[in-house]
């Protein structure tokens, strides 16, 4: 099994956005689930509202993540929804437990300086962890046109490599969410950004191969 948690230290980057879609992504390839290790329940609620049409498992892992992914080693996926703080007692264990890291980030200079505090843990982690990945993904990107200049460049002061594939910022992220869905489940409306989405998962797979 592979776990791919989704951390980070800015609230509102990206990080349950990404782990639905990438979990319900991964679940078209294998079985696969989702935890939510955010007392805010973002993910389980995302659940609620689909209720009897949801396509992914969704659980609670505020507590007791780790035992919670060893009882499902059975399966190929298991992708972690953590809470906006690199501090906090889940994200530590989910570091402890993961494959891989994904820190979304927005954008802008000052959130890419934010992820050095994430950096210091990922560092910290691999000590018990050694072979610990960390990607960040640019969300919420507002053109093809790349970053902005200043983004770029303090994207490049990290020593964290960054996915090639950005997420956009589209308007079918926020309908589905509303609508207890994923991307890929939004049809037309949705194109573009399962797409992408697909393309982020291609590139998590060489991440996680090699
Ligand atoms: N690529 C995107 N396009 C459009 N809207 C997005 C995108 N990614 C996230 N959003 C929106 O931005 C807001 C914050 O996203 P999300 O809740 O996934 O962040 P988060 O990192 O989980 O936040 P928190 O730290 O509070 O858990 C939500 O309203 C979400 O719908
Ligand atoms: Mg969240």
């Amino acid at each position: 099994m592979q776990v791919i948690a989704l951390v980070g230290n800015k609230g509102g980057a990206g990080k349950t956005t990404l782990a639905i879609n990438l979990a319900s992504a991964f679940s078209e390839l294998a079985p696969t689930i989702l935890f939510d290790a955010d007392p805010q329940g973002s993910s389980l609620q995302w659940c609620n509202i689909a209720g009897d049409t949801a396509t992914l498992d969704v659980l609670d892992g505020s507590v007791n993540l780790a035992d919670q992914v060893r009882s499902s080693s059975d399966l190929s996926y298991c992708v972690v929804d953590c809470p906006p703080s690199v501090h906090s007692e889940q994200t530590q264990e989910a570091l402890r437990i993961s494959d891989l890291v994904i820190i979304p980030v927005q954008p802008s200079p000052l959130d890419l300086w934010a992820s050095v505090h994430i950096e210091t843990e990922v560092n910290k982690a691999r000590t018990a962890n050694p072979d610990l990945r960390a990607l960040l993904v640019i969300n919420q990107s507002e053109s093809r046109t790349r970053l902005s200049k200043l983004a770029a460049e303090a994207l490049k002061e990290l020593s964290l490599p960054a996915a090639t594939t950005a997420i956009r910022r589209r308007v079918a992220h926020r309908n589905a969410m509303l609508e207890g869905r994923s991307v890929l489940q939004m049809g037309s409306r949705g194109a573009m950004a399962a797409d992408e989405i697909r393309q982020l998962i291609d590139e998590l797979k060489t991440h996680m191969e090699t």
